[in-house]
């Protein structure tokens, strides 16, 4: 990977680091994201959550693991990544959403990238958390697409349906008020850490999300990831 462009315009190949609390708009600017800059979304929750579907030993034990807002084992979201990053279509960069999230995970995440020449452009989406609450429980997502929307903040244009697929909306198993609390926990106790980590690398941009309109908070972000 070493040296190649990026479409980003960011020069060598980069790993945007997506990086925020649960409901903070990590997966709705990697969708603006991945359409912006032609770079593959890598999305561990998603990855996790493919699992699950498939209902094998694993698929159960993570499921288990989610429901309860609790992190998945280091060993294992590594692993994910690093097969994924590996793949031809990561060749010009890739966005990583909800990874790395505890220090292990980002201490692994610098051997990855170090070597194959990859560089970490990591934005920070700062959000209230009591608007996270009020975001996560209104969540809909098309189980076809992916797209998100919000019932309150972006509904869809007829209600349950995605726009694009007409597929019926699914609610997250883990968008339980309980969960969305412990799942804010484990990122105070496990992951706010990382931020430190990235701050004193001199990585870290801090984009405030609370306010801006999802087009807006993406502008911002391109403009970071293309800068020098
Ligand atoms: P994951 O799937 O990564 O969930 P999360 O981090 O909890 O984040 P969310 O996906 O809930 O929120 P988001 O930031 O993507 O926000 P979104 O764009 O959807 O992880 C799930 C679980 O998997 C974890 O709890 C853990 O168990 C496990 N896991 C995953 N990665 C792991 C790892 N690396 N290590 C260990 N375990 C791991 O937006 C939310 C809502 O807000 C939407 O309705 C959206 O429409 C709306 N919205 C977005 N932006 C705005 C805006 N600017 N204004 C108004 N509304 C907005
Ligand atoms: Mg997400």
């Amino acid at each position: 990977m070493n040296g190649l462009g990026n479409p980003a315009g960011c020069g060598p190949v980069s790993a945007i680091v997506l990086f925020g609390p649960p409901g903070s708009g990590k997966g709705t600017q990697a969708q603006f994201l991945r359409e912006a800059l032609a770079i593959p979304h890598i999305s561990t929750g998603d990855m996790l959550r493919e699992h699950i579907q498939a209902e094998d030993d694993l698929g159960r034990e993570i499921k288990a693991v989610m429901a309860a807002g609790q992190l998945v084992s280091d060993a294992l979201v590594i692993r994910m990544v690093e097969e994924r990053i590996d793949r031809p279509d990561c060749q010009h960069g890739f966005i990583l959403d909800g990874f790395p999230r505890t220090l292990p995970q980002a201490v692994e995440l610098d051997g990855l990238l170090g070597p194959r020449g990859i560089g970490q452009k990591v934005i920070h989406l700062k959000v209230d958390y009591n608007k996270i609450v009020n975001r996560l429980t209104g969540r809909r997502q098309c189980p076809q697409c992916g797209t998100l929307y919000n019932i309150r903040l972006k509904p869809p244009i007829i209600p349950g349906r995605c726009d694009m697929e007409g597929a019926r909306l699914m609610v997250r198993d883990d968008d339980k008020e309980q969960v969305i609390r412990q799942r804010l926990a484990a990122y105070d106790a496990q992951t706010k850490p990382v931020l430190d980590h990235f701050r004193s690398l001199g990585r870290l941009n801090d984009i405030e999300g609370s306010e801006a309109s999802p087009k807006v908070l993406a502008e911002q972000i391109i403009q970071v990831v293309r800068a020098r």
